[in-house]
């Protein structure tokens, strides 16, 4: 998923126009000041961690602590075996993973036990869980033995003490009788979770009728709650699980249950009513009382905070949302319509074709007999293909880049081998990019999808720039293949994806601060190699963290050239702007005239969204960059946006970082630094770092 997003993003003007508007991470804090992950694990408000400005970044009963800054456990929750969190989620379920310890009692020979743990570690201290009856199963290992859990305790007068039970027996005559992988009552039994389970203490029986005298095979008694499908029994275990270190992953349903835990009906005119967001929507709970908010259809994020459910942009997400013809995104919804032309019954579902006229193709019907007609069409159709390629081939330039460039010029026929579904690593309602071997060497090969072509001014743009450029931060185009409608291109392929699936991508990968300053260095050398060509100041006009890609050393390269000028022929206006807004010179986006200082201004966001792994968006009123200029305003160091992952004992070159994007960003263009001076500079704060 990940690296298919950078692939799209690093196909053409077309795309990126489309994908300027980049779905907005499903992560969404309070306020900008709480901080959004801990270690690995991304934390939405509801929950949260700590306080900002002096109130609570968390709902009641939904706090996280992160130890160590690197690992979250719940709050409150046992001190000893404190509940780790593997992963919150708000959507498609409220759901929250932890690590539970086991649960235990050990025996000697003549059946006296001699340690004991009921698994208790306080799971729901403000009562927002239930462990999630769906996710969850029991299971209980031992060979005389009775265990089982209860919950929720019944009203005076009621048939039976709590309001939930489940539990099982696990019997074992001899060491022989438990076999691997059978969880069937001999050694191991294993039941379902009822709903409405509130807790996982673990009550063993221990009445003569369990004894455990003469059991040397099986010496202990175990159980635990765990993800269904997670644990397989294995006979083993009876006698060697490390109750000290062994913890199993469980799932909890959680929801808003405070206040007599309201339904949805009562909640909506209470004053704590939790679902913020303009489009946003209420359910009553499913396991236990209480309400839980969903982000109405169209529209994704956080609907616990104000505004924190945005438009998804269902034209950038082909593979989610089907459309055959053209996509136009509208708010909380998208629009599949042929181009003109065209027609399909259906453009959603069905692709859309020319509308030829009728009486064309029933007069040739009657004229030609049908096989004549075949083998008549087969000869003009392979003759035509023949002279199409040629015509192509000269009509996309081929004659003049034949003499005049270095780049390979591939034949259709050299690529039909990597045009296959199989190698598909991206797809955009624009087109496609393939995996492939070129001599040996992986390549990525972009092919737009034909009918939708590719301006052909920016089409030889980005060759003959990609043809110029050659340097180790700026990804090399390796050829072009002409002979088709719409050209492919063929470049070197880059392993780790873009630096944005990198920072904000699902499984945000750790990345060490030195590994981030020299990614910095290396894409501001980049670019100020390009500022810098002798005869023709070359122009990215589209610098974001989409179009910086990582190779297998985290070395990045520059991408996308798609929209880049030669300033020398292109008088510097663009005719329309195109670009990512979030990125872009306010100067140049006033003036239409783009400089060198343009892409400075845009690395000067790129730098800032490095430094705090957080996405900078104008949809939000910029947060990120207006939260550091505010900052630097005041005089204030901006400590609390630094992404806590590497902040620890870095703060001063941080601040310095901050403080040179914050020059980038300057409106006076006079005043931003030049990409060299950026890059010199980026170099310096490298070996300053590392000595
Ligand atoms: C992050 O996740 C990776 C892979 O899932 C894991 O190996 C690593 O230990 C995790 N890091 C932290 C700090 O939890
Ligand atoms: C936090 O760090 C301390 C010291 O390095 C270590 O003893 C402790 O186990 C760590 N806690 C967690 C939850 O990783
Ligand atoms: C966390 O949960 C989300 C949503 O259910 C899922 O996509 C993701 O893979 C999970 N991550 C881990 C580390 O389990
Ligand atoms: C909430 O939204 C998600 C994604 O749109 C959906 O999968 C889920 O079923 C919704 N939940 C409810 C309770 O409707
Ligand atoms: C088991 O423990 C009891 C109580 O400490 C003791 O009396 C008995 O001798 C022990 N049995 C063995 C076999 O160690
Ligand atoms: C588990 O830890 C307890 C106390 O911390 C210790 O007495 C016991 O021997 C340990 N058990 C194992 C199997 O390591
Ligand atoms: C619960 O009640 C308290 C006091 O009446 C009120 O301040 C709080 O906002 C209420 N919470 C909700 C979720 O209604
Ligand atoms: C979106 O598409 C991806 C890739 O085909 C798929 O794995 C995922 O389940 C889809 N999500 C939804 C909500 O349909």
């Amino acid at each position: 998923m990940g690296s298919s997003s950078m692939w799209m993003r690093l196909m053409l003007p077309a795309l990126l126009v489309a994908a300027m508007e980049a779905p907005v991470a499903a992560t969404l804090t309070l306020t900008p000041g709480c901080v959004d992950r801990c270690g690995n694990v991304s934390i939405p408000y509801p929950f949260g961690i700590g306080k900002d400005g002096g109130n609570d970044c968390f709902r009641k009963g939904f706090e996280i602590s992160c130890v160590n800054n690197s690992v979250p456990v719940m709050a409150g929750t046992g001190t000893s075996p404190n509940l780790r969190v593997l992963n919150l989620s708000l959507s498609p379920h409220p759901m929250v993973r932890v690590m539970l310890p086991v649960a235990w009692q050990c025996f000697n020979a003549t059946g006296t036990q001699i340690g004991t743990f009921d698994g208790g570690v306080g799971v729901n201290p403000e009562g927002v869980y239930r462990l999630s009856s769906d996710l969850n199963q029991l299971f209980i290992l031992g060979c005389n033995t009775f265990a089982y859990i209860e919950s929720g305790v019944s009203p005076p007068g009621s048939r039976y003490n709590y309001q939930v039970y489940t539990g099982c027996v696990a019997y074992a005559n001899d060491a022989g009788r438990p076999q691997d992988d059978a969880c069937n009552g001999v050694g191991c039994c294993s039941v379902g979770i009822p709903p409405g389970l509130t807790d996982n203490v673990v009550n063993f029986r221990n009445t003569p009728t369990w004894s455990h005298a003469d059991q040397e095979f099986c010496p202990c008694d175990y159980a635990f709650i765990v993800d269904k499908g997670y644990y397989n029994f294995k006979k083993d275990d009876l006698l060697h699980m490390d109750v000290n270190r062994t913890s199993m992953p469980m799932s909890l349903d959680w929801a808003i249950r405070e206040n007599g835990s309201l339904t949805c009906a009562a909640a909506a005119s209470s004053p704590g009513y939790a679902c913020k967001s303009v489009h946003s929507e209420c359910f009553n709970s499913k396991n236990g009382p209480g309400y839980i908010c969903n982000c109405t259809k169209g529209y994704e994020g956080n609907p616990y905070v104000v505004n924190g459910c945005t438009d998804i942009d269902e034209c950038a997400r082909p593979e989610n949302y089907s459309c055959r013809g053209e996509c136009k995104n509208i708010d909380g919804d998208y629009k599949c319509d042929c181009r003109a032309g065209y027609t399909s019954p259906n453009p959603y579902t069905e692709s859309c074709n020319p509308k030829f006229p009728l009486p064309a193709q029933i007069s040739i019907g009657v004229v030609g007999g049908i096989l004549l007609l075949a083998f008549l069409s087969f000869v003009i159709i392979i003759r035509k293909e023949r002279r199409m390629r040629h015509e192509l081939y000269r009509k996309n330039g081929g004659p003049t880049l034949e003499k005049a460039s270095i780049i390979k010029l591939f034949k259709k026929n050299d690529l039909t081998q990597i045009l296959k579904s199989s190698n598909i690593i991206g797809k955009g309602g624009f087109g496609e990019v393939y995996k492939g071997l070129v001599d040996g060497v992986p390549v990525a090969v972009k092919k737009p999808i034909s009918g939708n072509h590719m301006e052909s001014s920016q089409f030889a743009n980005e060759v003959i720039i990609q043809s110029k450029v050659i340097h180790k931060n700026i990804v090399r185009l390796i050829g072009c293949c002409l002979e088709v409608d719409t050209p492919m291109l063929v470049y070197e392929f880059i392993s780790q994806g873009s630096m944005d699936d990198i920072l904000h991508g699902g499984e945000k990968k750790p990345l060490g601060l030195d590994a981030r300053i020299n990614i910095l260095a290396e894409a501001a050398q980049g670019l100020a190699y390009m500022h810098s060509q002798a005869n023709t100041v070359i122009l990215h006009g589209d610098v974001k963290p989409a179009n910086i890609l990582l190779d297998d050393k985290f070395v990045p390269k520059i991408s996308d050239f798609g929209i880049s000028r030669l300033i020398a022929r292109d008088n510097e206006h663009a005719a329309s702007i195109i670009g990512d807004r979030t990125y872009m010179d306010p100067v140049y986006m006033q003036s239409g005239l783009l400089t060198a200082k343009s892409d400075v201004y845009s690395f000067g966001v790129v730098i800032l969204e490095l430094i705090s792994r957080k996405k900078a968006t104008h949809r939000d009123n910029n947060t990120l960059v207006n939260s550091f200029l505010e900052n630097h305003k005041k005089g204030k160091k901006s400590t609390e946006l630094f992404d806590t992952e590497i902040a620890e004992g870095a703060e001063d070159l941080l601040q310095n970082l901050a403080e040179l994007a914050i020059k980038c960003l300057e409106l006076e263009v006079d005043q931003r630094p030049t990409m060299t001076e950026v890059a010199e500079q980026l170099v310096a704060f490298t070996r300053t770092h590392q000595v």
